[in-house]
């Protein structure tokens, strides 16, 4: 079968590989389930590992398939595989329990504390741009056919809905937190699905982005789903705030992390800020006002926390959201899917798209491998 590779750690490797087809018996417990790819997303992680900032190969493998924004569809399953059945559309999480801390133990890998740690498609397991991959039906979400069009934005979605759900176990240290107003940092894929998530949840959406409003397909999809748009040349996040009032919460996913120190900012008394972006630079940032944002944490209460992968539970949130959005705005999650490039063997097409998503208008650019 065809599957879309990297030699980790060097530059624009990005090829295509020729692999064995693998098999359920690959699972010694009876568990795996062989799945067909149909789609597989492309994001900043799958551009960065190919500008080899970051990724690993399995071991024996000079080569790291990508890939793990999936959707797909079950082909065969083993015998103790009784949740799933052929022709099931399906979602596989990305990181898996192999590390030797205590959360991998419990199964909440995604809060490992080991250095290294397993996920497909970027560190030491091989991703899902493939035409097959294998399984175990521990790591697979069923997907209902009403929403197999848009489910390959499960995964970037599933980020988000575990940011929200340790914002909200965080916030019971609060007997009431009722919040209202949120703002978003970043609008690209994962910033717009955040807006949707937290609109899903009835609150006032405040989305922020670089560029200008007019003409800006992200600025009118934060429009069409109940939410504001501002440029931050325009206009600072904690500008922003004499006009929308403080934010109760906020989320940042720019990946431009001085902005974090405005959200530090912008934050109500009790609010919460949480942090997504990965970023991998080493970029400084002087002149932060540093007493005052002490200051405001402290008197304030305020909380800040990091985020990052998702468990089971969170795509799980993540499939009643975007039930919940198809009902309230039908259509609006649709329009995310900007590029499509159908066969993995148009890959640099793909890559191409990563490194210019200004240029093209890109939200999410993904494979079509097989269609359904
Ligand atoms: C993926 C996460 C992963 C993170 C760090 C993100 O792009 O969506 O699942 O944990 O990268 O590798």
């Amino acid at each position: 079968m065809k599957a879309i590779a990297v030699i980790p750690k060097k530059e624009k490797s990005v090829h295509l590989v020729e692999m064995d087809k693998p098999g359920v018996a690959e699972f010694k417990d009876g568990r795996g389930v062989l799945v067909e790819v149909l789609r597989v997303g492309a994001c900043g992680t799958d551009r960065e590992i190919n500008n080899a900032e970051y990724g690993v190969a399995p071991r024996g493998f000079d080569f790291l398939v990508l890939g793990h924004e999936n959707f797909g569809r079950v082909v065969e399953t083993g015998e103790k595989v009784t949740e799933l059945k052929k022709g099931d559309f399906v979602v596989a999480t990305v990181r898996r329990p192999r590390g030797s801390s205590i959360y991998d133990r419990i199964g909440e890998q995604d809060f490992t504390t080991d250095d290294k740690y397993y996920e497909r498609g970027i560190s030491r397991l091989h991703g899902y741009m493939a035409e097959f991959y294998v399984e175990s039906a521990d790591f697979l979400i069923k997907i209902p056919p009403s929403l197999a069009e848009i489910a390959v934005l499960l995964e970037p979605l599933s980020i988000i809905e575990k940011g929200l759900k340790q914002a909200s176990d965080i916030q019971e240290r609060l007997k009431i937190w009722r919040p209202k107003r949120a703002a978003v940092l970043g609008t690209g894929n994962v910033g717009l699905l955040t807006v949707m998530a937290l609109r899903m949840r009835g609150y006032e959406v405040h989305g922020f982005g670089r560029n200008s409003r007019e003409g800006y397909l992200n600025a009118e999809l934060c429009a069409g789903i109940g939410a504001t748009y501002d440029s931050t040349a325009e206009i600072s996040v904690t500008d922003s705030t004499r006009q929308y009032g403080e934010f109760d919460l906020v989320f940042e996913c720019t990946g431009f992390s001085p902005i974090i120190f405005d959200a530090m900012q912008s934050l109500s008394e009790n609010g919460i800020l949480i942090l997504s972006s990965v970023t991998g630079g080493d970029r400084t940032t002087d002149a932060v006002p540093s007493d005052k944002i002490n200051q405001m944490f402290v008197l304030g209460n305020r909380a800040m926390v990091g985020t990052v992968n998702a468990n089971r539970e969170h795509f799980e949130m993540g499939v009643k959201d975007f039930a919940l959005c198809e009902a309230m705005y039908p259509g609006w999650l649709g329009r995310m899917l900007t590029h499509r490039v159908e066969g993995l063997e148009n890959f640099a097409r793909v890559f191409d798209i990563l490194e210019n998503s200004a240029k093209y208008n890109a939200i999410k650019t993904y494979f079509e491998v097989k269609k359904f």
